[in-house]
């Protein structure tokens, strides 16, 4: 696989598909804002799993509150000025505004590698969305090849390493640099995150292969499986346990 095939194929790709190539954008737009968006809960998730926290520990951290802010003022709608303390934190209540405010100031980043870590739930919707693209567009290619969508995997598996890549990178320092995790949770996602990562650059090398796509298709069948599980516990770590009500 040289770099100009690959540039060729997202050339091609562009040409064939301007308009998708314009919508696929603009749900990534959306994604990104939605990452943004949720960035203040990710930073206490985030807090617990750099700590090496069990799962046990996290939970109790989210119904009891964060353990840092723990010692700080109760919360009041600032509409009703200052109120009663709850029996939470039996401490000075606190404005809305003000809440606002110490937040803000939980939330600065205080180095290069938090910054890092922080960018992991941005990069984390890429391999999943690339790599399952790519499996739904082998499947059509499998059902009529006369679709030559070969161009299109090619395009979505080697964005989705490329995604998988990062994403671990920022997984990395979102975890923090251990390789045994107290978090059960934590420890899953970190190994599979890792082995996606390694499975999607191999299958990238798969799609610039010519001849039979039978690797490329196991490969990207394991994918498609091991991202399910991924974002699942990305999910359970950041929303906590049971997360989709499930269980
Ligand atoms: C292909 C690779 C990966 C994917 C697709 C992925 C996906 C995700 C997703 C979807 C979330 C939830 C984010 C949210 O809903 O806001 C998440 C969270 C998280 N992931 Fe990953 N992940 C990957 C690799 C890794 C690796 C390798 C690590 C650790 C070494 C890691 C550590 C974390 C941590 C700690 C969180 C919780 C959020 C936080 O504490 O910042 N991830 N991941």
């Amino acid at each position: 696989m040289t770099l100009t095939t690959l540039f060729e194929g997202f050339a091609q790709i562009g040409r064939i598909t301007n308009m998708t190539l314009s919508r696929i954008l603009r749900s990534h737009l959306a994604i990104l804002m939605v990452a943004a968006l949720s960035l203040p809960v990710i930073a206490i998730a985030h807090d617990g799993h750099k700590k090496d926290m069990s799962d046990a520990e996290m939970a109790q951290m989210e119904i009891h509150g964060d353990a840092d802010m723990r010692e700080s003022p109760s919360v009041v709608p600032s509409s009703l000025g200052q109120a009663e303390p709850t029996a939470l934190t039996e401490a000075k209540p606190m404005t809305a505004e003000q809440a606002l405010e110490a937040k803000r100031a939980k939330n600065r980043i205080t180095s290069t590698g938090d910054l890092l870590g922080r960018l992991h739930p941005i990069a984390a919707h890429f391999p999943i969305a690339l790599l399952l693209m790519a499996a739904i567009a082998e499947i059509l290619l499998f059902i009529r090849p006369a679709l030559g969508l070969e161009t299109t995997v090619r395009f979505l598996v080697s964005g989705g390493a490329i995604g998988a890549a990062a994403a671990a990178f920022f997984g990395w320092f979102a975890a923090g640099w251990r390789l045994e995790d107290r978090s059960e949770t934590l420890a899953l996602h970190r190994w599979n995150g890792t082995a996606i990562t390694a499975v999607a650059i191999v299958a990238a090398w798969f799609a610039f292969r010519p001849g039979s796509r039978k690797a490329l298709r196991f490969a990207i069948g394991i994918l498609a499986v091991a991202l399910v599980i991924q974002g699942y516990h990305g999910g359970e770590m950041v929303f906590g346990p049971n997360h989709l009500g499930l269980e």
